[in-house]
């Protein structure tokens, strides 16, 4: 097992890595205080729900609320019936709320333990990789509401996070290969070593061999906790971790999110955002290349459907919250392993969609 320290705003937390975690009863005791309340999916809660109630054994009282699957379940409806359950389960300010899945429980679960009594202890358990790598570590919290994304929420930091390797062998393949794409996205914006291992052991890593696996989420959640501690409210470097998602967005806004995983749609616009870079004569001839080569080593498509209408794509990249004075801001790289924020000339966006 492995432990990372998170430094933010308000202390430090632990993150910890390893097999078999969810059942070690010890690293769970050190971290819960007063009443538990679980909150997990139908998916996850069937497979992981009893090896994790086992180790909470020593809580007298505990609760489960367990939650429908899914991305339009993230929503203010759910969040109150979790409010409600912490109510009926007569919890304290020294409360838990453990969240146990996604990263659509994670965000929901999290905002109820911000907004509880003013805020409640959460611990962390990731069960798809894009959790273990991205949102379980940070504290960004929240919920979506019917106008958009996320748009309701809040900072709030975990006591610990707890990432069980063993959870992703039963990850659908589509989900585990989105989670890669972000693990990839940490090399390509400040990692040029980890990026180069990556490319050594992409072959492990499509195949799910636990050691690789067990080294590209510590890395990765390394190079998360080094980003947050340097930047908790996103008034710098943590905008750098939206590298490929301009793009990413637009495309997963304009096929009603039902074509793509969110990481799916990452890889796209990495591949996008790395041929821009190159044709601004930011980054060497071949930065593409070797961009796409990796991807697709992992399983994931780099091409730009043909049924995609670029002007369509262009509008939507203009809502995008880092434009300024109307241009389009993107995250580019002058090689892979540095990354900075761009304003875009809408011509040049053009070329490179019709380069893909
Ligand atoms: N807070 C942040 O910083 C942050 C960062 C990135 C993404 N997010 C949010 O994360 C969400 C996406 O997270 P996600 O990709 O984990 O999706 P998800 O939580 O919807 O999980 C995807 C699917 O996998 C299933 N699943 C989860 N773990 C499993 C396991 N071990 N075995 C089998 N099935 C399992 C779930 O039931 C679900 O059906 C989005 O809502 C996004 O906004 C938040």
């Amino acid at each position: 097992m492995k432990v990372i320290p998170v430094r933010h705003g308000g202390g430090e937390y632990p993150v910890y890595v390893g097999k078999g975690l969810l059942a070690m009863q010890g690293t769970w005791d050190r971290h819960l205080s007063g009443r538990v309340l679980v909150v997990s999916d139908e998916t996850v809660a069937g497979h992981y729900l009893e090896r994790l109630d086992a180790a909470l054994g020593s809580v007298a009282h505990r609760k489960v609320a367990v939650l429908p699957d899914g991305e339009d379940q993230k929503t203010l409806a759910n969040w109150q019936k979790l409010i409600e359950a912490l109510v009926a389960l007569a919890a304290q300010r020294d409360a838990t709320v453990v969240a146990l899945g996604g990263g659509v429980i994670g965000d929901m679960a999290g905002f109820a333990a911000a907004a509880y009594m003013r805020g409640i202890r959460i611990i962390q358990a990731p069960t798809t990789l894009l959790a273990q790598v991205d949102a379980a570590v940070g504290g960004k919290t929240g919920v979506n509401l019917p106008a958009g994304k996320n748009l309701v929420g809040a900072f709030h930091a975990p006591a610990a996070v707890i990432i069980d390797v063993d959870t992703l062998a039963t990850l659908d393949e589509r989900d585990y290969r989105a989670g890669l794409a972000e693990v990839v996205k940490y090399g390509a914006i400040r990692d040029e070593t980890f990026f180069a291992w990556l490319e050594q052991q992409a072959g492990a890593l499509a195949a799910r061999l636990p050691d690789a696996l067990m080294e590209a989420i510590e890395r990765s959640v390394q190079n998360k906790a080094e980003v947050v501690a340097a930047d908790e409210r996103e008034a710098g470097e943590r905008a750098l971790l939206n590298f490929g998602h301009t793009f990413g967005h637009a495309l997963e806004t304009a096929t009603g999110y039902q074509r793509y995983r969110h990481g799916e749609a990452v890889a796209i616009g990495m591949s996008l955002a790395t041929r821009m870079s190159e044709l601004l004569s930011l980054a060497p001839t071949g930065t593409a290349e070797r961009m796409d080569h990796l991807l697709q080593r992992l399983g994931l498509d780099t091409t730009l459907p043909s049924d995609q209408d670029p002007e369509r794509l262009l509008d939507l990249m203009r809502l995008d919250k880092k434009n300024m004075d109307d241009q389009i801001r993107l995250v580019l790289v002058e090689k892979i392993g540095r990354a900075v924020l761009r304003p875009c000339p809408v011509d040049d966006i053009r070329e490179v969609f019709r380069s893909i």
